[in-house]
């Protein structure tokens, strides 16, 4: 067992119930048992992303799910809008290049949101633009996007509407059929909480339409095989799916259900308060503009003379608590607190004891104890 306390933006803690589940027996998978399982999975997952669409399951991580939402619905030379402000943004950058659509980029300082003005100035400068990409939760700069604000401007315009909810889903308020995103793609060991492994999608009418219309530049992801495939009976995947992992999803997705998909929001918006507040009780700054702050990781900059080896190399050797750095030019320079998946008190006392100590033991601050009284107080 890994006693190791897992506070980052991915993977998540998995909860025994979900172990258990996976080590049931492996079976048949073009079977009704399958089936069954995948079609009530799929059902948890739709119903997770608020729509009345299907949502499908594919083995592979989030990156598989971004991919084959952009080359399924997005042509090879059509123009695209994505919205940078981070290491995911540029992901979704570099598979349309890949796919030789047209990338175009809406650079955002990194640390803050795009406002749906923004995104409607770009629209109305270009009316080739074919889909917009954004990330809801940019889990390298720990900043939230206003997907709720953007889909209504984008409900004006035929773009089709791409929303990454890789680190959000279950854990920030996602509502795809209200707030209009044509395609949405999330992962399975982030707020779901299950282990690393598998991603879903959910496409609306439109992108299926879309999706119609172009020769799928991609075998294993194509969606239309994944359509057809779920059709037969008993429901299944055109390639063999990770049979255990989706055990694990429906168990995980059965405990966000159950938890109650508002419940599991508020908890994860409360962990980020208490978060940004033991942060700021500890004399840190936050690195995300505090006003668009994520509800599921806390980026905060690394105190001035210490580096990353030392502070996370100590929260992780000698206090056990694992925490994430930064990535590309943010290396160094900031260290990202994942409050997702089965996170309450407990964890964010424990993180933020090791936090304290480590940051005393290194002479940057006096009062080791700061972070968790405050922690304290903000669950009181
Ligand atoms: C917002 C976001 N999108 C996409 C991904 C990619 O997911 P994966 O690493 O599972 O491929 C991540 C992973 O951290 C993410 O945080």
């Amino acid at each position: 067992m890994n006693e190791t306390l897992l506070m980052l933006p991915g993977p998540t803690t998995v909860h025994p119930r979900v172990l258990a589940a996976m080590s049931r027996a492996v079976v048949n998978h073009r079977g009704a048992k399958y089936g069954e399982i995948l079609s009530e999975t799929n059902k948890l997952m739709a119903d997770v992303f608020q729509t009345s669409n299907d949502a499908y399951l594919l083995t592979g991580s989030g990156t598989a799910a971004m991919e084959a939402g952009i080359s399924n619905t997005v042509a090879s030379g059509e123009k695209m809008l994505n919205i940078v402000g981070g290491k995911f943004g540029e992901r979704f950058m570099k598979i349309a290049q890949t796919h030789g659509i047209d990338a175009q980029e809406l650079a955002v300082e990194w640390g803050t949101a795009v406002t749906p003005e923004a995104i409607k100035e770009a629209l109305d400068a270009d009316e080739d633009i074919k889909a917009v990409s954004v990330i809801h939760n940019e889990t390298s700069t720990g900043v939230a996007a206003p997907i709720e604000e953007i889909g209504k401007v984008m409900k004006n315009y035929d773009a089709l509407y791409i929303v990454d909810t890789v680190s959000s889903l279950g854990g920030d308020y996602v509502d795809v059929d209200k707030f209009g995103i044509d395609v949405c793609v999330t992962g399975s060991q982030k707020c779901i909480a299950a282990p690393p492994g598998m991603a879903a999608i959910t496409l609306s009418d439109d992108a299926w339409a879309a999706a119609d219309k172009i020769d799928s530049p991609t075998f294993y992801l194509d969606m239309k095989a994944a359509r057809k495939s779920g059709n037969k009976v008993p429901p299944q995947t055109p390639y063999t799916p990770a049979v255990s992992l989706t055990y694990a999803m429906n168990e995980a997705l059965n405990m966000v259900m159950e938890e109650g998909l508002e419940a599991r929001v508020a908890r994860h918006h409360k962990a980020a308060e208490a978060s940004v507040a033991a942060v700021k009780a500890l004399g840190l700054e936050l690195f995300a503009d505090e006003a668009v702050s994520s509800a599921t990781v806390t980026a905060v900059k690394m105190p001035e003379g210490i580096s990353d080896d030392q502070f996370r190399g100590t929260t992780r050797d000698k206090y056990g608590v694992e925490l994430a750095g930064g990535q590309d030019h943010l290396k160094g320079n900031i260290f990202r607190i994942g409050h997702m998946g089965n996170i309450s008190y407990k964890e964010l006392t424990q993180a933020f004891a090791a936090i304290g100590m480590t940051l005393k033991g290194l002479g940057v601050i006096e009062d080791a104890g700061a972070g968790v009284a405050s922690i304290a107080e903000s669950y009181l």
